[in-house]
Protein backbone atom coordinates (compact mmCIF):
# COMPACT_ATOMS: atom_id res chain seq x y z
CA UNK A 1 0.00 0.00 0.00
CA UNK A 2 1.41 3.38 -0.99
CA UNK A 3 0.26 6.67 0.47
CA UNK A 4 1.48 9.91 -1.79
CA UNK A 5 1.12 13.30 -1.13
CA UNK A 6 2.68 16.45 0.35
CA UNK A 7 3.64 15.14 3.92
CA UNK A 8 4.90 16.18 7.08
CA UNK A 9 7.87 14.43 7.74
CA UNK A 10 10.77 15.50 10.86
CA UNK A 11 9.47 18.71 11.30
CA UNK A 12 8.91 19.47 7.75
CA UNK A 13 6.95 19.77 4.64
CA UNK A 14 7.81 17.24 1.94
CA UNK A 15 6.17 17.74 -1.72
CA UNK A 16 5.76 14.66 -3.81
CA UNK A 17 6.49 11.97 -0.75
CA UNK A 18 5.47 8.35 -1.14
CA UNK A 19 5.16 6.36 1.84
CA UNK A 20 4.98 2.78 1.87
CA UNK A 21 3.11 0.69 4.12
CA UNK A 22 3.20 -3.22 4.57
CA UNK A 23 -0.19 -4.11 5.54
CA UNK A 24 1.11 -7.39 7.41
CA UNK A 25 2.86 -5.58 10.44
CA UNK A 26 0.69 -2.30 9.88
CA UNK A 27 4.18 -0.88 10.18
CA UNK A 28 6.06 2.09 7.25
CA UNK A 29 8.60 0.08 5.32
CA UNK A 30 9.90 2.90 2.66
CA UNK A 31 9.33 6.76 2.13
CA UNK A 32 10.47 8.21 -1.16
CA UNK A 33 10.49 11.50 -3.06
CA UNK A 34 8.42 11.18 -5.90
CA UNK A 35 6.05 9.58 -7.03
CA UNK A 36 7.24 6.08 -8.84
CA UNK A 37 4.54 3.29 -8.26
CA UNK A 38 4.14 0.19 -10.28
CA UNK A 39 0.72 -0.73 -12.11
CA UNK A 40 0.16 -3.09 -9.79
CA UNK A 41 0.31 -1.08 -6.79
CA UNK A 42 -2.19 0.05 -4.16
CA UNK A 43 -2.81 3.57 -4.10
CA UNK A 44 -4.08 6.44 -1.80
CA UNK A 45 -3.60 9.09 -4.07
CA UNK A 46 -3.99 12.76 -2.25
CA UNK A 47 -1.33 14.62 -4.38
CA UNK A 48 -3.77 17.67 -4.94
CA UNK A 49 -2.83 20.55 -2.77
CA UNK A 50 -5.31 21.14 -0.02
CA UNK A 51 -4.32 17.71 1.38
CA UNK A 52 -1.60 17.21 4.26
CA UNK A 53 -0.46 13.76 5.17
CA UNK A 54 0.29 14.12 9.09
CA UNK A 55 1.36 11.62 11.72
CA UNK A 56 -1.87 9.91 13.21
CA UNK A 57 -3.32 12.14 15.99
CA UNK A 58 -2.96 11.11 19.99
CA UNK A 59 -5.28 12.47 22.92
CA UNK A 60 -3.76 11.89 26.17
CA UNK A 61 -7.64 12.27 28.04
CA UNK A 62 -10.62 11.10 27.14
CA UNK A 63 -13.65 9.41 28.77
CA UNK A 64 -15.06 6.42 26.63
CA UNK A 65 -17.59 5.31 29.01
CA UNK A 66 -19.15 1.97 28.23
CA UNK A 67 -20.36 -0.35 30.49
CA UNK A 68 -22.79 1.43 33.00
CA UNK A 69 -22.18 4.58 31.16
CA UNK A 70 -22.61 2.93 27.56
CA UNK A 71 -25.78 5.48 26.98
CA UNK A 72 -23.44 8.19 27.14
CA UNK A 73 -20.46 6.31 24.97
CA UNK A 74 -19.29 2.82 24.23
CA UNK A 75 -16.06 1.94 23.00
CA UNK A 76 -17.81 1.96 19.29
CA UNK A 77 -18.89 5.28 19.44
CA UNK A 78 -16.06 7.06 20.76
CA UNK A 79 -13.50 5.43 18.87
CA UNK A 80 -15.52 6.11 15.72
CA UNK A 81 -15.74 9.89 16.80
CA UNK A 82 -12.02 9.59 17.44
CA UNK A 83 -11.93 8.25 13.55
CA UNK A 84 -14.19 10.63 12.36
CA UNK A 85 -11.93 13.40 13.99
CA UNK A 86 -8.84 12.09 12.76
CA UNK A 87 -7.78 10.83 16.05
CA UNK A 88 -5.77 6.95 15.82
CA UNK A 89 -4.81 6.53 19.84
CA UNK A 90 -7.26 7.66 22.72
CA UNK A 91 -6.42 7.45 26.16
CA UNK A 92 -9.43 6.32 28.16
CA UNK A 93 -10.27 7.78 31.85
CA UNK A 94 -10.93 5.37 34.69
CA UNK A 95 -14.23 7.42 36.42
CA UNK A 96 -16.62 4.70 34.81
CA UNK A 97 -19.35 2.77 36.70
CA UNK A 98 -17.85 0.47 37.90
CA UNK A 99 -14.40 2.57 38.05
CA UNK A 100 -11.20 1.31 37.12
CA UNK A 101 -9.50 1.05 40.39
CA UNK A 102 -9.65 -3.04 40.72
CA UNK A 103 -8.24 -5.86 38.31
CA UNK A 104 -11.42 -7.16 38.08
CA UNK A 105 -13.22 -4.01 36.70
CA UNK A 106 -9.96 -3.44 34.36
CA UNK A 107 -10.54 -6.87 32.63
CA UNK A 108 -14.18 -5.53 31.88
CA UNK A 109 -13.08 -2.46 30.21
CA UNK A 110 -10.37 -4.79 28.38
CA UNK A 111 -12.95 -6.83 26.55
CA UNK A 112 -15.00 -4.38 26.04
CA UNK A 113 -12.56 -2.54 24.03
CA UNK A 114 -11.16 -5.30 22.29
CA UNK A 115 -14.51 -6.19 20.57
CA UNK A 116 -15.32 -2.76 19.74
CA UNK A 117 -12.30 0.00 19.21
CA UNK A 118 -12.09 1.33 15.46
CA UNK A 119 -8.74 2.86 16.83
CA UNK A 120 -6.00 2.57 18.87
CA UNK A 121 -6.73 2.94 22.85
CA UNK A 122 -4.94 3.21 26.46
CA UNK A 123 -6.38 2.63 29.72
CA UNK A 124 -5.84 4.84 32.54
CA UNK A 125 -6.21 3.17 36.18
CA UNK A 126 -7.47 5.12 39.27
CA UNK A 127 -6.44 5.31 42.75
CA UNK A 128 -5.96 1.25 43.43
CA UNK A 129 -8.20 -0.27 46.16
CA UNK A 130 -5.86 -2.72 46.67
CA UNK A 131 -2.14 -2.02 45.77
CA UNK A 132 -1.24 -6.34 45.44
CA UNK A 133 -3.22 -6.00 42.47
CA UNK A 134 -0.94 -3.60 40.58
CA UNK A 135 1.60 -6.39 39.57
CA UNK A 136 -1.42 -7.85 37.12
CA UNK A 137 -2.63 -4.06 35.89
CA UNK A 138 0.82 -2.63 34.31
CA UNK A 139 0.70 -4.31 31.10
CA UNK A 140 -3.10 -3.28 30.47
CA UNK A 141 -2.50 0.43 30.70
CA UNK A 142 -0.87 3.71 30.42
CA UNK A 143 -1.10 5.25 33.28
CA UNK A 144 -3.15 6.06 36.50
CA UNK A 145 -5.59 9.22 36.82
CA UNK A 146 -5.79 10.90 40.20
CA UNK A 147 -9.18 13.17 41.13
CA UNK A 148 -9.13 16.18 43.08
CA UNK A 149 -10.96 13.79 45.94
CA UNK A 150 -8.08 11.68 45.91
CA UNK A 151 -5.23 14.00 46.26
CA UNK A 152 -6.49 15.68 49.15
CA UNK A 153 -7.87 12.24 51.10
CA UNK A 154 -5.81 9.25 48.94
CA UNK A 155 -2.46 10.51 49.69
CA UNK A 156 -2.31 10.84 53.12
CA UNK A 157 -1.84 7.15 53.31
CA UNK A 158 1.26 7.32 51.52
CA UNK A 159 -0.13 4.50 49.57
CA UNK A 160 0.72 6.74 46.35
CA UNK A 161 5.18 6.04 46.93
CA UNK A 162 4.04 2.53 45.97
CA UNK A 163 1.92 3.33 42.81
CA UNK A 164 4.54 6.06 41.95
CA UNK A 165 7.27 3.83 42.47
CA UNK A 166 5.68 0.91 39.98
CA UNK A 167 4.84 3.77 37.89
CA UNK A 168 8.28 4.87 37.02
CA UNK A 169 9.65 1.26 36.49
CA UNK A 170 7.51 0.26 34.41
CA UNK A 171 6.97 3.47 32.21
CA UNK A 172 3.52 4.36 33.05
CA UNK A 173 2.21 7.86 33.37
CA UNK A 174 1.18 9.47 36.33
CA UNK A 175 -2.17 12.05 35.06
CA UNK A 176 -3.55 14.81 37.59
CA UNK A 177 -6.84 16.68 37.29
CA UNK A 178 -5.73 19.69 39.40
CA UNK A 179 -8.54 21.45 41.63
CA UNK A 180 -8.51 21.78 45.51
CA UNK A 181 -11.78 20.61 46.85
CA UNK A 182 -11.12 22.32 50.06
CA UNK A 183 -11.24 25.55 48.10
CA UNK A 184 -14.51 24.68 46.52
CA UNK A 185 -17.38 26.84 46.86
CA UNK A 186 -20.87 25.24 46.00
CA UNK A 187 -23.39 28.47 46.20
CA UNK A 188 -20.91 30.26 44.22
CA UNK A 189 -22.39 31.83 40.51
CA UNK A 190 -22.05 29.23 37.79
CA UNK A 191 -18.13 28.71 36.78
CA UNK A 192 -17.09 30.28 40.07
CA UNK A 193 -17.52 27.20 42.38
CA UNK A 194 -14.02 26.57 41.23
CA UNK A 195 -11.84 28.92 40.53
CA UNK A 196 -8.40 29.45 39.39
CA UNK A 197 -6.79 29.28 42.88
CA UNK A 198 -8.57 26.33 43.35
CA UNK A 199 -6.32 25.12 40.81
CA UNK A 200 -3.35 26.63 41.43
CA UNK A 201 -3.44 25.67 44.97
CA UNK A 202 -3.93 21.59 43.67
CA UNK A 203 -1.07 21.88 41.69
CA UNK A 204 1.23 23.00 44.02
CA UNK A 205 0.55 20.01 46.14
CA UNK A 206 0.54 17.82 43.87
CA UNK A 207 4.01 19.23 42.98
CA UNK A 208 4.91 18.94 47.22
CA UNK A 209 3.47 15.48 47.38
CA UNK A 210 5.60 14.09 44.17
CA UNK A 211 8.94 16.05 45.59
CA UNK A 212 8.68 14.83 49.45
CA UNK A 213 7.86 11.10 48.22
CA UNK A 214 9.91 10.06 45.41
CA UNK A 215 13.85 9.83 45.04
CA UNK A 216 13.97 8.66 41.94
CA UNK A 217 12.96 9.87 38.32
CA UNK A 218 9.13 10.20 37.99
CA UNK A 219 7.00 11.55 35.30
CA UNK A 220 4.20 13.79 36.69
CA UNK A 221 1.29 15.15 33.79
CA UNK A 222 -1.24 17.81 34.70
CA UNK A 223 -4.07 17.68 32.53
CA UNK A 224 -6.29 20.49 30.90
CA UNK A 225 -4.72 23.48 33.07
CA UNK A 226 -7.01 26.09 32.59
CA UNK A 227 -5.86 29.39 34.19
CA UNK A 228 -2.72 31.63 33.60
CA UNK A 229 -1.91 31.45 37.06
CA UNK A 230 -1.62 27.69 36.71
CA UNK A 231 0.50 28.00 33.88
CA UNK A 232 2.82 30.06 35.57
CA UNK A 233 3.52 27.91 38.39
CA UNK A 234 4.18 24.99 36.06
CA UNK A 235 6.72 27.20 34.02
CA UNK A 236 8.34 27.92 37.24
CA UNK A 237 8.39 24.55 38.99
CA UNK A 238 9.67 22.86 34.93
CA UNK A 239 12.86 25.20 35.85
CA UNK A 240 13.17 24.69 39.37
CA UNK A 241 13.10 21.16 39.64
CA UNK A 242 14.01 19.63 36.31
CA UNK A 243 16.71 17.28 38.02
CA UNK A 244 14.34 16.02 39.98
CA UNK A 245 10.78 14.81 38.13
CA UNK A 246 9.56 15.59 34.93
CA UNK A 247 6.89 17.37 34.63
CA UNK A 248 4.52 17.82 31.69
CA UNK A 249 0.94 19.39 31.06
CA UNK A 250 -1.89 20.11 28.53
CA UNK A 251 -4.68 22.34 27.46
CA UNK A 252 -7.88 21.71 25.87
CA UNK A 253 -9.62 23.48 22.99
CA UNK A 254 -12.15 25.01 24.99
CA UNK A 255 -9.98 26.23 28.19
CA UNK A 256 -8.42 28.38 25.08
CA UNK A 257 -11.43 29.46 22.66
CA UNK A 258 -14.32 29.58 25.30
CA UNK A 259 -14.46 31.89 28.61
CA UNK A 260 -16.78 32.13 31.51
CA UNK A 261 -19.09 34.45 30.20
CA UNK A 262 -20.71 31.53 27.99
CA UNK A 263 -22.62 30.70 31.39
CA UNK A 264 -25.12 33.32 30.72
CA UNK A 265 -26.00 32.00 27.46
CA UNK A 266 -26.77 28.35 28.68
CA UNK A 267 -24.78 27.49 31.89
CA UNK A 268 -25.78 23.71 31.66
CA UNK A 269 -24.60 23.22 28.49
CA UNK A 270 -21.24 25.23 29.10
CA UNK A 271 -20.55 23.65 32.23
CA UNK A 272 -17.24 21.74 32.52
CA UNK A 273 -14.79 20.73 35.11
CA UNK A 274 -11.67 22.39 35.01
CA UNK A 275 -14.74 25.74 35.08
CA UNK A 276 -13.88 28.03 32.03
CA UNK A 277 -12.31 31.15 33.41
CA UNK A 278 -11.67 34.81 32.10
CA UNK A 279 -10.77 36.25 28.36
CA UNK A 280 -7.43 36.89 30.01
CA UNK A 281 -6.63 33.09 30.38
CA UNK A 282 -7.84 31.76 27.15
CA UNK A 283 -5.05 34.29 25.61
CA UNK A 284 -2.23 33.50 28.12
CA UNK A 285 -3.14 29.78 27.34
CA UNK A 286 -3.15 30.51 23.33
CA UNK A 287 -0.05 32.74 23.78
CA UNK A 288 1.67 29.22 25.79
CA UNK A 289 1.06 27.41 22.49
CA UNK A 290 2.59 30.06 20.39
CA UNK A 291 5.73 29.91 23.14
CA UNK A 292 6.01 25.91 23.21
CA UNK A 293 5.05 26.36 26.78
CA UNK A 294 2.64 23.80 26.92
CA UNK A 295 3.43 19.99 26.03
CA UNK A 296 0.16 18.19 24.40
CA UNK A 297 -3.20 19.65 23.29
CA UNK A 298 -6.61 17.52 24.81
CA UNK A 299 -10.36 17.24 24.00
CA UNK A 300 -11.39 15.98 27.88
CA UNK A 301 -13.98 14.47 25.76
CA UNK A 302 -16.73 13.97 28.01
CA UNK A 303 -19.97 13.00 26.65
CA UNK A 304 -23.44 12.86 28.54
CA UNK A 305 -27.04 12.73 27.38
CA UNK A 306 -28.61 15.75 26.03
CA UNK A 307 -31.18 15.42 28.75
CA UNK A 308 -28.32 15.73 31.65
CA UNK A 309 -26.80 18.64 29.78
CA UNK A 310 -30.10 20.30 29.64
CA UNK A 311 -30.84 21.25 33.55
CA UNK A 312 -30.16 23.74 35.69
CA UNK A 313 -26.29 24.26 36.23
CA UNK A 314 -26.04 22.50 39.65
CA UNK A 315 -27.73 19.27 38.08
CA UNK A 316 -26.12 19.44 35.28
CA UNK A 317 -23.20 17.23 34.08
CA UNK A 318 -20.09 18.95 33.13
CA UNK A 319 -17.87 18.11 30.23
CA UNK A 320 -18.51 17.65 26.38
CA UNK A 321 -17.88 15.84 23.43
CA UNK A 322 -14.82 17.01 21.53
CA UNK A 323 -13.28 14.38 19.01
CA UNK A 324 -15.39 15.32 16.18
CA UNK A 325 -14.30 19.32 16.72
CA UNK A 326 -10.69 19.54 17.47
CA UNK A 327 -8.18 18.74 14.45
CA UNK A 328 -10.82 21.31 12.26
CA UNK A 329 -10.68 23.78 15.78
CA UNK A 330 -7.00 23.50 15.27
CA UNK A 331 -6.51 23.85 11.55
CA UNK A 332 -9.44 26.62 11.11
CA UNK A 333 -6.27 28.58 13.50
CA UNK A 334 -3.45 27.57 11.21
CA UNK A 335 -6.12 28.57 8.32
CA UNK A 336 -6.24 32.42 10.01
CA UNK A 337 -2.48 32.31 10.63
CA UNK A 338 -2.77 31.64 14.27
CA UNK A 339 -0.99 28.67 15.15
CA UNK A 340 1.42 26.78 12.76
CA UNK A 341 0.61 23.41 11.45
CA UNK A 342 3.62 21.95 12.66
CA UNK A 343 2.70 22.79 15.84
CA UNK A 344 -0.74 20.94 15.37
CA UNK A 345 1.38 17.85 15.26
CA UNK A 346 4.27 18.70 17.94
CA UNK A 347 1.22 18.89 20.43
CA UNK A 348 -1.31 16.44 19.05
CA UNK A 349 0.89 13.79 17.50
CA UNK A 350 4.21 13.67 18.54
CA UNK A 351 4.86 15.03 22.12
CA UNK A 352 1.85 12.25 23.37
CA UNK A 353 3.57 9.68 22.07
CA UNK A 354 6.69 10.75 23.70
CA UNK A 355 5.15 11.48 26.81
CA UNK A 356 3.47 7.62 26.17
CA UNK A 357 6.68 6.37 25.41
CA UNK A 358 5.50 5.54 22.20
CA UNK A 359 8.00 7.23 20.18
CA UNK A 360 9.15 5.34 16.61
CA UNK A 361 5.91 4.29 16.79
CA UNK A 362 3.32 6.76 16.69
CA UNK A 363 3.86 10.45 16.40
CA UNK A 364 6.03 10.91 13.68
CA UNK A 365 5.45 9.32 9.80
CA UNK A 366 9.35 7.47 9.30
CA UNK A 367 10.55 4.31 8.67
CA UNK A 368 9.15 1.22 11.09
CA UNK A 369 6.93 3.03 13.13
CA UNK A 370 2.91 2.29 12.50
CA UNK A 371 1.29 3.70 9.25
CA UNK A 372 -1.32 5.39 11.50
CA UNK A 373 -1.68 8.28 9.67
CA UNK A 374 -4.64 11.51 9.38
CA UNK A 375 -5.29 13.38 6.19
CA UNK A 376 -6.28 16.56 6.38
CA UNK A 377 -8.09 18.45 3.86
CA UNK A 378 -7.22 22.36 4.86
CA UNK A 379 -9.29 23.80 2.65
CA UNK A 380 -12.92 21.94 3.59
CA UNK A 381 -15.51 24.12 4.99
CA UNK A 382 -18.50 23.21 7.47
CA UNK A 383 -20.56 24.36 10.31
CA UNK A 384 -20.31 22.56 13.16
CA UNK A 385 -24.02 20.67 13.93
CA UNK A 386 -23.95 18.43 16.80
CA UNK A 387 -26.94 16.50 15.59
CA UNK A 388 -24.16 14.84 13.07
CA UNK A 389 -21.85 13.63 15.85
CA UNK A 390 -21.14 9.45 15.61
CA UNK A 391 -20.34 10.21 19.69
CA UNK A 392 -23.75 9.94 21.61
CA UNK A 393 -23.23 12.92 22.66
CA UNK A 394 -25.26 15.20 20.32
CA UNK A 395 -24.76 19.02 22.03
CA UNK A 396 -21.22 20.72 21.33
CA UNK A 397 -19.92 24.27 23.21
CA UNK A 398 -19.02 25.12 19.57
CA UNK A 399 -22.59 24.33 17.77
CA UNK A 400 -23.10 26.20 14.72
CA UNK A 401 -19.25 27.28 14.62
CA UNK A 402 -18.02 28.02 11.09
CA UNK A 403 -14.91 25.61 10.55
CA UNK A 404 -11.94 25.55 8.07
CA UNK A 405 -9.81 22.54 7.93
CA UNK A 406 -11.47 18.65 8.33
CA UNK A 407 -10.33 15.03 8.40
CA UNK A 408 -9.87 13.37 5.45
CA UNK A 409 -9.05 10.07 5.61
CA UNK A 410 -7.80 8.24 9.18
CA UNK A 411 -5.66 5.60 9.05
CA UNK A 412 -4.35 2.94 12.28
CA UNK A 413 -1.71 0.77 11.32
CA UNK A 414 -2.40 -0.21 7.88
CA UNK A 415 -6.07 0.19 7.32
CA UNK A 416 -8.40 2.87 6.58
CA UNK A 417 -10.97 3.54 9.31
CA UNK A 418 -11.91 6.90 7.83
CA UNK A 419 -12.52 8.32 4.86
CA UNK A 420 -14.09 11.05 2.46
CA UNK A 421 -16.91 11.16 5.76
CA UNK A 422 -17.38 7.64 5.91
CA UNK A 423 -16.41 5.20 8.54
CA UNK A 424 -15.16 2.25 8.63
CA UNK A 425 -17.57 0.30 11.21
CA UNK A 426 -16.94 -3.31 9.75
CA UNK A 427 -13.71 -2.62 11.37
CA UNK A 428 -14.73 -2.50 15.20
CA UNK A 429 -12.39 -4.85 17.22
CA UNK A 430 -9.43 -3.57 14.78
CA UNK A 431 -8.25 -0.97 17.80
CA UNK A 432 -5.96 -2.30 19.58
CA UNK A 433 -4.67 -1.94 23.91
CA UNK A 434 -1.40 0.37 22.61
CA UNK A 435 0.26 -1.41 26.21
CA UNK A 436 -0.74 -4.94 24.76
CA UNK A 437 0.60 -3.90 21.53
CA UNK A 438 3.72 -3.14 22.65
CA UNK A 439 4.12 -5.82 24.78
CA UNK A 440 3.78 -8.40 21.21
CA UNK A 441 6.51 -6.91 19.61
CA UNK A 442 6.74 -7.29 15.85
O1 LIG B 1 -15.97 18.17 32.82
C1 LIG B 1 -15.62 17.10 33.31
N1 LIG B 1 -16.17 15.94 32.90
N2 LIG B 1 -14.70 17.10 34.28
C2 LIG B 1 -14.39 15.98 34.98
O2 LIG B 1 -13.56 16.03 35.85
C3 LIG B 1 -15.08 14.71 34.68
C4 LIG B 1 -15.60 14.69 33.30
C5 LIG B 1 -16.56 13.56 33.07
O3 LIG B 1 -16.19 12.42 33.33
O4 LIG B 1 -17.66 13.80 32.62
ZN1 LIG C 1 -11.66 14.19 32.00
Amino acid sequence: LIVQGIAYINNTLFERVSIFIDEDSGKIIDIKVGYNIQASDKVIDVTKNRYRILPGFIDLHVHLRDLAYSYKEDYYTGTGAAAKGGIVLVCDMPNTKPPTNTLDNLKLKVNKARSKALVDYGLYYGSPKDTRELKYVTNHIVGFKFYPEDIFTYFDKNVFGEVANKAANNDLLLVFHAEDPRLFNQRAPPGLERTDIAEYSAIDNIINITRNLLRHKVKIHITHISSAKSLQLLLKTKKQYYNEFEVTWDVTPHHILLDNTMYRINAGLYKVYPTLKTRYDNMRLYLALLNNEVDAITTDHAPHSLNEKMRPYNEACPGYPGLETVVSLLLTMVNKDLLSLESVVRYYSYNPARILNLKGLYGVISKGAYASLTIVDLKAEWKVKAEDFVSKAKYSPFEGWSLQGKPYLTMVRGKIVFHDNMLYGELRGWGKNVRELAKTKS
